[in-house]
């Protein structure tokens, strides 16, 4: 009816009269078309902007749940994908930490299983010992004093186990303050050697000690290289008794001071020479010769090296097995004064 009536006036429709178009329709066609496809536009973006989000949310959600393994898609460089490669980049840094930790873990249990093996073993010695004297009243003085050496020499084992646990623990935890001072190297050997002096008689060794100067210094922990040293020179004594002579040689190269300790025993296999360095390890042979070792003494060393910046290494052969180690050289002035005294702490020109 009402169309037939403006049809009649000249209308063609509701909005289109005699003159065409309403201009105020036209504005009103015109917002209402803009709208639209602002609209469409903005939900098409939208829309994959949401589904991103909703990937990267459901990501994390995952990640929460433990599973580290999983990568976000970086598909841009607005602020999502810049979130999205964050959250890699974190879970990343996660999984190295995690594997750190593992291995921390890994190395704790393998140094309890170690210790607890060499605790045990003198241990149960100790205690056999002990209750066969105890139970046996009948025995003859020569065999009760045999059965308390051993007891004597498992203890002093034990001892020296400990120590050396302590001193190891200490020190690859970073648990040691280093307490740097100026240290003539040339003195510290020297006393350290005739300290040796009953043990290289006992073992028939001769020594040879030479050095390029009478006084060389280094910036360092006297404790910690007395510490050192006593390891080295052990252990030349221990391996190298059948070679009947053991040289402590100082020379100066490039910044650094180098010492070798060089005995004459027992050559190290070519392959268990990157082996020695680690904590409880021993060649096969001192093991199955029972030295008395806890192989940690190398451990100790390297780590005292370390803690100087400076580097030890071995080589051996027939000609001879010799330590070679490297100490940054102190630019301090040299003093002449060293001492260690008997509790093998040192004294004197440490700082
Ligand atoms: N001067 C040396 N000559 C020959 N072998 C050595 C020498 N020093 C160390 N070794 C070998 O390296 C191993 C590890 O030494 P170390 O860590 O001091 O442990 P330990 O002396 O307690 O066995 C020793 O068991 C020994 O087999
Ligand atoms: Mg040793």
């Amino acid at each position: 009816m009402l169309i037939e009536f403006l049809r009649t006036h000249g209308y063609r429709s509701y909005v289109i009269g005699r003159d065409g178009i309403d201009p105020k329709i036209k504005v009103v066609i015109l917002l209402f078309c803009g709208l639209l496809v602002f609209l469409t536009s903005f939900f098409i973006m939208i829309g994959d902007l949401l589904q991103y989000v909703k990937e990267i949310s459901n990501s994390i959600q995952e990640i929460a749940e433990g599973n580290l393994g999983i990568l976000i898609d970086v598909k841009d460089d607005d602020e999502f994908s810049q979130l999205a490669d964050n959250i890699n980049k974190m879970t990343e840094e996660v999984l190295v930490i995690m594997d750190r930790e593992r291995e921390t873990e890994r190395s704790k249990n393998e140094l309890i299983t170690s210790v607890a093996h060499d605790l045990r073993t003198p241990l149960t010695s100790i205690t056999g010992y002990l209750e066969l004297i105890r139970s046996n009243r009948t025995l003859n003085d020569e065999t009760r004093d045999k059965y308390l050496e051993i007891v004597y020499n498992k203890s002093k084992r034990l001892e020296h186990l400990i120590y050396d646990l302590f001193d190891f623990t200490k020190l690859n935890h970073g648990r040691i303050n280093l307490k740097p001072g100026t240290i003539n190297i040339v003195k510290l050997l020297e006393q350290l050697l005739d300290e040796f002096y009953p043990s290289f008689q006992s073992n028939h060794l001769e020594y040879e000690y030479q050095t390029s100067k009478k006084d060389i210094c280094i910036e360092a922990d006297g404790d910690l290289i007395a510490r050192l040293f006593d390891n080295l020179i052990n252990n030349a004594i221990k391996y190298g008794a059948d070679g009947k002579l053991i040289k402590v040689c100082i020379s100066e190269v490039p910044g650094m001071v180098k010492i070798d300790v060089i005995n004459y025993g027992k050559v190290i296999p070519n392959q268990e020479l990157n082996n020695i360095f680690k904590k409880f390890y021993r060649v096969e042979q001192s093991r199955s010769e029972n030295t008395g070792g806890t192989g940690l003494g190398l451990a100790i060393a390297k780590n005292v090296v370390d803690m100087h910046n400076g580097t030890i290494e071995v080589t051996s052969s027939l000609k001879g097995t010799s330590f070679t180690v490297c100490l940054p050289y102190s630019l301090s002035e040299c003093k002449d004064k060293f001492m260690i005294d008997n509790k093998g702490e040192t004294v004197g020109n440490n700082k």
